[in-house]
C-alpha cells in the first residue's frame, strides 16, 4: 500500500513524524508532502530520514520545469501511484485551499490530481476551528467523500482551550487503515507459524534439505501481524528478514522445530505449519566429516517425528492449517492429509504448476477444510495468498463460535 503524507504549517507537523512510523508498522509505504510553511515547523531531513525517500517540497523542483519534464509532472505520477493521500496536520488554508480547489503547491495540486481516497486531520486554534469559513470549508470537503478526523478538544498550542488538537495517531491511523481495508481482525489470535526448510545433519558440514524458501511462511507471519495477531515464527534457515513486529524463533533441524513448537504451543489459538520440514534424517550422522572414497556410500535414514500429526492431536480449540506441497495427485494427497493429519485445513499446491511453490514470488493454492470445504484460488503474490488463508481461519473461528452459542441455547 502506498500513501501519501501532506503535511502543512501547524505546530502538530512534529507529530507527522509519529504517524510516518505507525502507518510503516502497517507496511504502508510512506510518501511525505511539505507545503513551504510545514518546512519552518520541521525539516524535510526528519521525514526523510524515517521514510528512505525524497521528501516532496515543491512544484518545480531543483530544476525549471521545462528542464526536468519528469519533475514537472511528478505530482501526476504521485497522484496516479497513492493509493490513498492524507493531510495531518491540515491547517485552516491548505482546507480551504482543498476546499475551494486552488492548487498553488504540490500538496493541494496532488489532492486534485489524484482519485484515491483522501483523509483530513486539521488543527488549528480554536477559533479557527469554529470560524464559519473554515466549517464551511470542512463540509465542503466532507461532501466530497473525504473522511475528516476531527480535531479534539483540549490545551492548543496558542494557550487557549478547545477544540482545534490534532486528533490522535492511533485515530488518524485507524481511518487511513479503514480506508484502505486493512483491518485488524486477528487481535484476539495467537498465531505460530513454521516457515523454511529444516536441516539434517550427515555430517559437521553436510546436510539433507529441500528447495524451501520461507516465502510463504514469512509472508503469513507479516500478514497475520498486521492484522493485528501476535505472532511467532518458528522458521528453519532461509535468507528473509523477519518481519517486523513478529517474535522469531530460529531453528534449524526437525527436531528443534518440534521443541519450539512444544514450548510455545500453550499460548497459541492458531498454528500454521508452512515450513517444510524433512522428512528423513541419518540415523547416525557423523561426528567428524566423512572423507571422500572410491566406493558408494549408503546412508541409512529414519522417519523425522510427525510434527503436523503430533500437534493436530492435542490442538483443543486451536486452528491447526497444514501444507500440501505436490508434484502429483494433489487433490487427493491433500485430502487424505487433512484426514490423516486431523488438520482444519490443508493448503495444497502443485509445485510443478507455472508461478507456484519454491522460491517464488507468487502461489497457486487451494483450501480444503474439514467442514468439506475446498476454494482454490488463481496465482497470486504469496502475501495475498497468506490473507486468503487467514481469511479461512477466521470464517472457522466465526463458525466454530455460532456452533458453540447454538449448543449453549439448546
Ligand atoms: C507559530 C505558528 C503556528 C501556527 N499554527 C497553525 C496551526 O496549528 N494551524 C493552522 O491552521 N495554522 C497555523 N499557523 C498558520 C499557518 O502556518 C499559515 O496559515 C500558513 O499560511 C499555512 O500554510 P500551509 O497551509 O501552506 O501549510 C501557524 C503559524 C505560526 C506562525
Amino acid at each position: 500500500m502506498r500513501v501519501a503524507l501532506g503535511v502543512s504549517g501547524g505546530v502538530a507537523a512534529y507529530k507527522a513524524a509519529e504517524l510516518v512510523r505507525r502507518l510503516q508498522q502497517e507496511g504502508i509505504d510512506v510518501q511525505v508532502v511539505m507545503t513551504k510553511s510545514a518546512q519552518e515547523f520541521v525539516t524535510p531531513l526528519t521525514f526523510a530520514a524515517l521514510t528512505g525517500q525524497k521528501v516532496i517540497t515543491d512544484m518545480f523542483g531543483d530544476e525549471s520545469a521545462g528542464a526536468n519534464v519528469e519533475s514537472a509532472i511528478e505530482h501526476i505520477a504521485v497522484a496516479q501511484r497513492i493509493d490513498l493521500l492524507v493531510v495531518a496536520p491540515a491547517t485552516a488554508n491548505t482546507i480551504a485551499k482543498m476546499a475551494r480547489g486552488i492548487a498553488d503547491d504540490f500538496l493541494t495540486t496532488l489532492y486534485l490530481a489524484t482519485t484515491a481516497p483522501v483523509v483530513v486531520a486539521p488543527a488549528m486554534n480554536v477559533n479557527m476551528w469554529e470560524h464559519a469559513a473554515t466549517q464551511e470549508n470542512i463540509n465542503a470537503l466532507r461532501g466530497r467523500g473525504v473522511h475528516v478526523v476531527s480535531p479534539e478538544e483540549g490545551y492548543l498550542a496558542c494557550g487557549m482551550t478547545g477544540a482545534g488538537r490534532l486528533a490522535g495517531v492511533e485515530a488518524i491511523a485507524k481511518a487511513v487503515c479503514g480506508r484502505l481495508g486493512i483491518e485488524h481482525d486477528l487481535e484476539n489470535e495467537t498465531v505460530i507459524v513454521t516457515a523454511g526448510p529444516t536441516c539434517e545433519d550427515l555430517d559437521p558440514v553436510r546436510y539433507l534439505t529441500n528447495r524451501s524458501s520461507g516465502k510463504m511462511g514469512y509472508g503469513l507471519a507479516e500478514a497475520a501481524a498486521r492484522r493485528g495477531a501476535r505472532v511467532v515464527l518458528i522458521s528453519g534457515p532461509t535468507r528473509l528478514d523477519p518481519p517486523q513486529g513478529v517474535e522469531f524463533v530460529s531453528v534449524r533441524s526437525t527436531e528443534q522445530m518440534q521443541a519450539a513448537l512444544v514450548e510455545h504451543l500453550a499460548r497459541a489459538t492458531a498454528i500454521i505449519m508452512a515450513a517444510a520440514v524433512a522428512d528423513y534424517r541419518p540415523i547416525a550422522p557423523e561426528t567428524k566429516k566423512m572423507k571422500r572414497g572410491d566406493g558408494r556410500v549408503t546412508l541409512e535414514l529414519e522417519s523425522t517425528p510427525d510434527i503436523l500429526a503430533g500437534i493436530a492431536r492435542n490442538k483443543g480449540e486451536r486452528i491447526v492449517v497444514g501444507f500440501a506441497a505436490e508434484t502429483d495427485h494433489v487433490a487427493e494427497h491433500a485430502r487424505a492429509k487433512l484426514e490423516s493429519k486431523q488438520a482444519d485445513v490443508i493448503v495444497a499446491n502443485d509445485v510443478t504448476a507455472e508461478g507456484a511453490g519454491f522460491d517464488h514470488e507468487t502461489n497457486v493454492i487451494t483450501l480444503y477444510s474439514r467442514d468439506g470445504g475446498e476454494k482454490a484460488f488463481p496465482r497470486m503474490p504469496k502475501i495475498d495468498a497468506a490473507h486468503r488463508i487467514l481469511d479461512r481461519i477466521l470464517e472457522l473461528r466465526r463458525a466454530g463460535r455460532e456452533l458453540s452459542a447454538t449448543q449453549r441455547a439448546r
